[in-house]
């Protein structure tokens, strides 16, 4: 196992290019399941949580070919139809394959995700909607099993809220079933995040009828086949917002290229209350970091608010900032990992009851930490960069779920970070 070594303190200069969206990406994959016909999907980031993807695809009888960042698929086998608890475990967002399978073969079996790091994670919300399109529900060893009835799926008005506000996944498991379902869906309180609105042009361009995706109330019109599709995955917003506090963190002045400033409001909003101008020309954002960043509040709530996902990350520049900043976390209440790992480099945070109240230091130190999750991982790189002396962050197969070679496109700005194996550097095993 490899971990990073950071040399913290270094300016960075130059453009950075954000890849294709991971979050975007993983469902519309699934909807190679959707079609007999060849698909192509282009722009995809090469990280682990695709690789994992493709697996389930293929166990699922899709055969795929990478031809760079374009993966082309086609349906070569539909015999088995259960998405298996090895790489379901390894990746949660392997459920999104349900919706898929169950529209186009009328049965899919997945293997219920479980917890994780993060907290609970429940999928009712995805069952109930399946089942309010009449799916069959039942359970057995560890999987969830769903079958179409006799007669089809039945579009019909559902509400998709949970305790938590709407859920991605689960609009986007819905929203797939509903393509083939009789007449016509309505799913409110559906999820607004931009990877939703690409989920529904894609499956728009296969053919599908899909209204009002971006907004809390979408329309399916059920159809009876979708087409190939060549499409292309919007770029990622959280990727995007990791690299635009890299700038701010270490003051230095860097251009992200490729980025999709409307997916960035909440986020750019916030970095401009901490005192972080961001100058937009197009899809290019250059960062004029100040002296000290200022402390800033925020929530994380579902799009167009401040996303969960760049929570851990903007701790980190909250960490150096001047006063006491205070961060609410109504996605995940648990997510707060990067915390205890961020005060081993001299970060001043109390968590209590989903709040983290962050009173920010002059300056952070280096010192051993683990990254317990992928945003953590990404939140602690952040901190080294900013740290004196030199962090060393293990268990970095986290970062690598969802960031394409991080460390080497860091060490193209500048910064001074290195991969080297866990065991040289005295890590665990
Ligand atoms: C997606 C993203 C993830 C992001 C999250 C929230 C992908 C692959 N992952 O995950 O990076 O952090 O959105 O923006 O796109 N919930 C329920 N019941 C359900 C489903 C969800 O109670 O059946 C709750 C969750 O526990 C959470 C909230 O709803 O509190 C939102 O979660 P959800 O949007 O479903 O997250 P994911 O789609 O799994």
């Amino acid at each position: 196992m490899d971990c990073f070594i950071v040399e913290g303190g270094a300016r960075l200069s130059g453009t950075i290019h954000v890849n294709g969206s991971k979050n975007a990406a993983l469902p519309i994959l699934a909807t190679a399941l959707m079609t007999d016909e060849p698909c192509h999907y282009h722009g995809l980031p090469v990280i682990r949580d695709l690789q994992t993807q493709v697996k389930i695809l293929n166990t699922l009888g899709v055969e795929t070919r990478w031809e760079g960042r374009t993966l082309a698929t086609r349906v070569v086998d539909t015999y088995n139809s259960t998405a298996p608890y090895e790489l379901v475990k390894t990746m949660r967002a392997g459920v999104c394959v349900l919706g898929p399978l169950l529209g186009r073969r009328g049965e899919a079996t997945v293997s219920l995700p479980g917890g994780c790091v993060i907290g609970e994670r429940p999928i009712d919300l995805h069952l109930k909607g399946l089942a309010a399109l009449g799916a069959e529900i039942s359970f057995d060893q560890g999987n969830v099993r769903a079958r179409v009835p006799r007669g089809g799926l039945r579009g019909t008005t559902i509400y998709l809220g949970g305790k938590f506000g709407s859920s991605v996944l689960a609009t986007d498991n819905v929203m797939c079933a509903a393509v083939f379902a009789r007449g016509t869906t309505v799913i409110e309180c559906a999820a607004c995040e931009p990877e939703v609105v690409d989920l529904a042009n894609c499956l728009n361009a296969m053919g599908a009828e899909i209204e009002g995706a971006g907004s809390p109330r979408i329309t399916v019109h059920g159809v009876r086949r979708l087409k190939g599709v060549e499409w292309t995955v919007i770029p990622d917003r959280i990727e995007a917002a990791t690299f635009l506090i890299a700038g701010a963190i270490t003051r230095s002045s860097i251009t992200i290229g490729g980025a999709r400033p409307d997916h960035l409001i909440a986020v750019l909003d916030t970095l401009r209350q901490m005192g972080v101008e961001i100058q937009q020309r197009g899809q290019r954002l250059t960062v004029v970091p100040p002296a000290r960043p200022r402390a800033a509040e925020i929530a994380t709530m579902p799009y167009p608010a401040f996303p969960t996902d760049v929570q851990a990350p903007i701790m980190s520049l909250m960490a150096i900032a001047d006063g006491t900043s205070l961060v609410t976390e109504r996605i995940f209440p648990d997510r707060f990992m990067a915390a205890a790992e961020l005060k081993r480099l001299g970060a001043r945070i109390t968590v209590n009851n989903g709040q983290a109240v962050v009173q920010g230091v002059e300056r952070l130190q280096g010192a051993p930490v683990m990254a317990s999750d992928l945003r953590c991982g990404a939140a602690l790189v952040l901190a080294a960069l900013a740290a004196e002396g030199e962090t060393r962050i293990s268990r970095i197969y986290h970062i690598e779920r969802g960031y394409e070679r991080f460390e080497e496109r860091l060490r193209r700005l500048g910064a001074r970070i290195r991969r080297a194996p866990e065991s040289a550097s005295g890590g665990e095993a």
